[in-house]
């Protein structure tokens, strides 16, 4: 029983290993996530606040016409989240390379992220420093 015990909690430990983590900056949250999850439905499933007001009033609902599910990637590299799609380039071409439509990204890798990058909190460097502190797991 000990044994059946150990076995599943391996598994457990190497399913979790494989699962990125998406560390989001702002809301010292870390959330696992499948590969392949949409970004903008990993946000909202955990009930953070990935848009500012107009996109509260009203955003696309994830069909990367808005703009305001802007994220940007503070690390994690650029094989954390899908290639860069045409829409996010045309709409995010005058933007910092890091931002990223967070309806047209798809989690691929762990990644430290930062919502409504286009209104920064007074403390951006020191969450971003805090953020990046702790390893990512993947
Ligand atoms: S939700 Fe409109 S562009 Fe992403």
């Amino acid at each position: 029983m000990l044994k059946d015990h150990l076995k599943l909690h391996k598994r457990v430990i190497l399913y979790t290993q494989i699962m990125p983590t998406i560390r989001f900056a702002r809301e010292g949250r870390d959330v696992n996530c499948q590969i392949g999850e949409n970004l903008r439905e990993v946000a909202l499933r955990e009930g953070l606040e990935l848009y500012g007001f107009k996109g509260k009033i009203g955003n696309c609902g994830g069909y990367g016409q808005c703009r305001t599910c802007t994220i940007s990637i503070e690390s994690g590299g650029s094989k954390s989240l899908s290639p860069t799609t045409q829409v996010e380039s045309d709409l995010l071409k005058k933007s910092p390379k890091n931002w990223r439509l967070a309806c047209q990204a798809l989690v691929q890798g762990s990644a430290v992220v930062l919502t409504r990058p286009q209104s920064p909190p007074k403390d951006l460097k020191k969450l971003i420093d805090i953020a990046n502190s702790v390893k990512l797991p993947n």
